[in-house]
């Protein structure tokens, strides 16, 4: 997968985002990309979006990563005077969960501004996503053009099933975020992800308390099935 992803890389111009959200697809996307040639550190920006509701465990995974990789992973986070007009509207803590349009407008706030930040300047970005996370993500394709932010959109893990997933992080000895060891499958903000049962689908921890056709943040605005948002280069 590397070659193929070096040789789509050496055909985009400019800057690159890595979006790494502290899930095992960031740290085998991450190192895929850092396979790609002595340049590739240059032109690559790690960042996450600390939307200030993470698990204290993915911070202290933040530095395992780091050092791992020997890298600085760029921080992005909400304005506080955005966050605090957010807690108002949404009552308390848990407001995120009265309504599919209090969780919207959290990550809103908490996620799709700071993403749009961390996207300003890059010519494109890439993402752990794979098509056999969910039904909101069958038709991912490797590039897309995210019409949104205006930029090239990569998912290179797009068709990796679960077990080359596992597979290829055990033979790269990357270590992984200490949640997975505790039963979680996805990992997002603490008040929107638990650990699942065995059998449950992976993302049945993210959200649980909403219809699986809804389960998406916003960062990843996916087209109706059949209408084709392929990019070629
Ligand atoms: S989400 O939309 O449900 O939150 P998910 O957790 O599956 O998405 O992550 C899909 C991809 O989105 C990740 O592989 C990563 O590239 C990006 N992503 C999600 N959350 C973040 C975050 N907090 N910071 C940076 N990237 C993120
Ligand atoms: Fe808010 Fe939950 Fe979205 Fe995180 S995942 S930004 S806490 S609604």
């Amino acid at each position: 997968m590397s070659g193929e992803l070096e040789k789509i890389l050496e055909k985009i111009d400019g800057q690159l985002a890595l979006a790494f959200s502290h899930q095992a697809e960031d740290a085998a996307a991450l190192d895929l990309l850092l396979q790609c040639g002595q340049g590739i550190r240059g032109r690559l920006e790690v960042f996450t979006l600390d939307t200030r509701k993470l698990f204290p465990e993915t911070v202290a995974y933040h530095k395992t990563i780091e050092e791992f990789f020997k890298i600085t992973i760029k921080i992005y986070r909400p304005a506080e005077a955005e966050v605090e007009k957010l807690e108002k509207a949404l009552g308390d803590e848990w407001g995120m969960r009265d309504s599919l349009e209090n969780r919207r407008l959290c990550c809103d706030v908490r996620k799709v501004v700071p993403l749009g930040e961390a996207l300003h300047g890059k010519n494109a970005w890439i993402t752990g996503m794979r098509a056999a996370q969910a039904v909101t993500r069958a038709g991912l394709a490797l590039l897309e053009w995210d019409e949104k932010n205006q930029l090239i959109k990569l998912n290179p893990l797009c068709r990796w099933t679960d077990e080359e997933l596992d597979a290829y992080i055990k033979a790269r000895g990357i270590p992984l975020h200490p949640l997975y060891g505790e039963s979680f499958k996805s990992i997002g903000c603490s008040p929107c992800t638990r650990a699942v049962l065995e059998g449950e689908d992976i993302r049945a921890g993210r959200w649980w308390w909403e219809d699986p056709s809804q389960k998406e943040c916003g960062l990843h605005r996916r087209p109706r099935p059949g209408a084709g948002q392929g990019a070629h280069l």
